[in-house]
């Protein structure tokens, strides 16, 4: 009792203490000019600049916290998600600041960056063969699913079904993004996966100015985009593999499709021709943008989600000629 005393004494007395840790300084991102050929304005939110390197930092830490505020997560416990990657770093990181046991299933299609990234933090990873049919038995997710109903004093994030997904954007980058284009902002493209960034954001702005249009950028391939038939492609992070509980008709104006060649192509242009080191979900948002901007007015203004870095995919070529 004494000690502890001592030691809040010794640490109110030390410097600096109204400065941000680790996890009060996800998000908070900055908003760049993307200088376009196009009459519109386009603006890029750099979420690889949040702590764990991409926009899954806000949905971690917003559905481990709801998680612990509702007793479903005690000390001690064990956190469990299926993850592309990157909503499995973000876990991974947090896990680590807080204590808990983390396991991630990932796709063997998760590039090897973002794989040693989330056993770097301590986390243990499963890799999963990527399946046509999201919840088929075998697929990350199911195993996922698996995983947690056999380990005690667990939760599974459950990103692609849960709503705090969704409100994690709702709370954080939606009121971001209208605060940093002083409420002028007329488009917000954003990949989509769970959808919870596009249509979480997406619900925010819409409430504050409904004629703002929501266009999530998926892949053409996509269980979504063919009716039920997907066929397999290359962009990671990106795709609307299953009937989304998050996609929100209401807030969505457009799903924009776009192809991989067309991504990868732009990867390469944002990074030589605008020093964007972007991931491939970003290439996807940047070329969807460009195309859309084009039949824009000067009094628009575009904004692009850019959700990860283009380092986590070094190894997988999509930067040579
Ligand atoms: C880099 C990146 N962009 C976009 C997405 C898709 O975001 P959401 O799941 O919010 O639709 C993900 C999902 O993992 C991602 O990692």
């Amino acid at each position: 009792m004494h000690i502890d005393t001592e030691k809040n004494n010794a640490t109110q007395q030390r410097p600096l203490q109204n400065l941000p840790d680790l996890l009060a300084a996800i998000g908070h991102t900055p908003m760049i000019r993307v200088d376009f050929d196009v009459p519109a304005t386009v603006l890029a939110k750099l979420e690889y600049l949040s702590p764990g390197g991409s926009l899954k930092d806000r949905s971690a830490l917003y559905m481990i916290e709801h998680a612990e505020r509702t007793g479903q997560l005690q000390p001690g416990g064990t956190v469990i998600e299926a993850s592309s990657g990157n909503q499995g770093i973000a876990a991974a990181m947090i896990g680590a600041v807080k204590g808990y046991r983390v396991i991630v299933t990932a796709s063997e299609k998760a590039s090897k960056e973002k794989i040693n990234t989330i056993k770097a933090y301590g986390a243990e990873v499963i890799l999963c063969p990527p399946m046509p049919g999201f919840t088929d038995p075998g697929s990350y997710h199911s195993v996922a699913m698996e995983i947690h109903r056999n380990t005690p004093n667990s939760i599974m994030l459950n990103q692609y079904f849960n709503h705090t997904n969704s409100l994690a954007h709702y709370y954080s980058l939606g009121p971001e993004v209208w605060k940093q284009t002083d409420g002028l902002i007329t488009h917000y493209i954003a990949a989509a996966g769970s959808c919870g960034h596009s249509n979480g954001a997406g619900r925010y702005l819409k409430e504050k100015n409904p004629n703002i249009k929501v266009l999530p950028v998926d892949s053409i391939n996509s269980w979504r985009a063919r009716n039920g038939d997907p066929k397999p492609y290359k962009l990671e992070g990106i795709g609307v593999d299953f009937e989304a509980p998050l996609y929100d008709p209401n807030v969505t104006n457009e799903f924009l499709n776009v192809t991989d060649e067309d991504s990868i192509a732009m990867l390469k242009t944002m990074a030589r021709k605008h020093g964007l080191l972007i991931g491939p979900s970003s290439g996807a948002v940047a070329y969807a943008a460009y195309e859309y901007a084009k039949n824009l007015t000067p009094s628009d203004v575009v904004v692009m989600i850019f959700g990860d870095s283009g380092r986590a995919y070094l190894s997988k070529d999509f930067y040579n000629d």
